[in-house]
């Protein structure tokens, strides 16, 4: 799929990503900080993935996990600071929700620590905390 806003595009097409730039920015992020390239890759590799794109030059991203059946899970999503506060996230989360292989999903899930107000915009609400559970290794990237 690729749809056009103005000078910008979103396009879903894998060999158009800037994996030097995707990992520059995930790597620094406070959700997956160090990851390394290789694992950056796999995680690619094994997801549905979305760029925004300005005049070529890639500056969002967002990445789709799940079965394309009944759930997804929303991780990497960022816009490069020039180009935030235009709407890309917005529409790049809009047009992913929107897509054909996510219809009738019973789920969406993700997890952020400041950007909750984008995504009670397009229907997120908070979960029942309680009936979640994770087994998680903060420091899986760091640790030597
Ligand atoms: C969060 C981020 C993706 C937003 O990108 P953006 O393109 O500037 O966002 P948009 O312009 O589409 O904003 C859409 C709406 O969400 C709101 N919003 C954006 N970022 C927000 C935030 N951090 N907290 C609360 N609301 C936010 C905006 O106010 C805007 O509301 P409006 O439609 O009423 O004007 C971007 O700031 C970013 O990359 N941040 C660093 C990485 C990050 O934190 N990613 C999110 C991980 S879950």
């Amino acid at each position: 799929m690729r749809v056009a806003k103005d000078s910008y595009e979103i396009d879903d097409d894998k060999s158009r990503l800037n994996m030097d730039m995707i990992h520059a920015f995930v790597v620094e992020s406070y959700w997956a900080a160090g990851i390394p390239r290789t694992t950056l890759e796999r995680s690619i590799a094994g997801s549905d993935c979305f760029g925004v794109y300005h005049n070529t030059q890639q500056v969002g991203f967002a990445r789709i996990m799940g079965d394309r059946a009944t759930f997804a899970y929303v991780a990497d999503v960022f816009v490069l600071p020039n180009h935030r506060g235009k709407g890309l996230a917005r529409w790049l989360m809009e047009t992913i929700l929107l897509q054909p292989q996510y219809k009738g999903l019973r789920r969406w899930l993700l997890a952020t620590r400041d950007a909750h107000g984008l995504y009670a915009k397009l229907g997120f609400t908070p979960v029942d905390g309680a009936r979640f559970m994770e087994i998680r290794d903060a420091a899986v990237y760091t640790q030597a």
